[in-house]
């Protein structure tokens, strides 16, 4: 007997997220933005360190200022916005104040998770880790929901003791890592036809699909089982662990029990609002220049021969080449040329598939020389 009995029996079966670190020159593997920030804002962003922080100081609890930022910009309450150490932590906050423990908390609860695959793979992980149950639904072929299994896997499951439906479904839109954008029509049916079951639409990746978000494009007040939940991660900020999500005033509350206080460091605080307020003029060029780079991305993959090469909404590409093999080797004669790239092979239903993250222009020259076109 020892301490190890008391370990949580669903850990056994996962593993660690752990990405080991890199200094390629170019890092092609993990969806950041590439586009540097310009020194300008660099300056300014040194200067709230070194003039604002109050190193000796906790941050506000739930960062309420910077929350009002983010209000002010979806046109809602503050009291509605949540922010996350990164949205792997409101992932995880929304999974613990959406389960239940123990079934006899609220007989014949227990509520699902739905979770279209393949995924980003936090929303499974976190829900093992906490022992929710998961109904995984497979993408189709083109990687659009499968809206029949869809509708199924979100009503009560047999065999699994509740009468209740899912109690959440994550649906990351762009999604990752098909980068594959699917029907806003049938996202919303979703919402609309299971009121018990929120939806968490992540846009992640929004920023690379302009005109796309479902934030604001209702007609009247947004659905109560709707959430918005979002990062600035892949625009720009993924050093600063800044994740968010804008939900209805009750859930939002509920996720406030759960959430930590002070889970954002003041420097975050502080650096995300500056960049908010002062420089999203800057952002959206960063943004801009990574769209345009994606065009020229998805020519170059397109050169590779015999590769698929699928349509791209985020800023990353879903390649699949005719083999495992011929995946792999592309993935070394890159890496040797020191540019990397994401490994699928393993991933259910992406054999022979690599996900290349959109560089710079330099990052794109390297890759296009290593493919032997330079
Ligand atoms: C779809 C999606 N959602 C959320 C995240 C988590 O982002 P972060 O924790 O950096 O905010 C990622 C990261 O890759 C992602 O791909």
């Amino acid at each position: 007997m020892s301490w190890r009995q008391h370990l949580r029996a669903s850990l056994d079966a996962l593993s660690v997220y752990d990405v080991p670190p890199s200094t390629a020159p170019s890092r092609m593997h993990a969806n950041e933005c590439a586009e540097p920030w310009p020194a300008e804002v660099r300056e300014a962003l040194a200067e709230v360190v070194r003039g604002e922080l109050e190193f000796n100081r906790y941050p506000d609890t739930s960062g309420r200022t910077l929350r009002h930022v983010l209000a002010q910009r979806h046109g809602c309450e503050p009291r509605q916005v949540v922010i996350g150490n990164g949205s792997d932590e409101v992932i995880s906050m929304l999974l613990t104040a959406l389960s239940q423990t123990k079934p006899s908390e609220q007989p014949g609860a227990g509520g699902h998770l739905v979770i279209p695959t393949p995924t980003f793979v936090m929303y499974a992980h976190c829900a093992a880790v906490l022992g929710v149950p998961v109904v995984e639904v497979p993408l189709d072929a083109r990687f659009e929901l499968d809206e029949p299994a869809m509708r199924a896997a979100l009503g009560p499951q047999e065999g699994s003791g509740s009468e209740r439906g899912a109690a959440i479904c994550f649906l990351a839109r762009p999604n990752n890592p098909t980068s594959s954008l699917w029907s806003r029509q049938v996202v919303q049916d979703l919402i609309a036809d299971f009121p018990d079951t929120v939806f968490v639409i992540d846009e992640a990746y929004t920023a690379y699909a302009p005109g796309e978000s479902f934030w604001g494009a209702w007609e009247g007040p947004p659905p109560d089982n709707y959430v918005h939940m979002a990062t600035l991660s892949k625009v720009g900020l993924a050093a600063l662990r800044v994740g968010y999500c804008v939900a209805h005033p009750d859930l939002a509350l509920a996720l406030d029990k759960v959430r930590h206080p002070y889970n954002v460091s003041q420097t975050s605080i502080a650096l995300a609002e500056t960049v908010l307020t002062r420089f999203a003029d800057v952002q959206d060029q960063l943004v801009a220049k990574t769209i345009a780079n994606r065009g020229r991305l998805v020519t170059l993959l397109g050169s590779v021969p015999e590769a698929e090469v699928f349509p791209a909404h985020a800023n990353f590409v879903l390649v699949r080449l005719p083999s495992t093999a011929r995946a792999l080797a592309l993935r070394a004669t890159l890496a040797e040329a020191g540019v990397l790239i994401k490994d699928l092979t393993k991933t259910p239903a992406l054999a022979g598939c690599v996900r290349v993250s959109v560089g710079t222009d330099g990052d794109l020259d390297r890759l296009e020389a290593a493919l032997g076109r330079g």
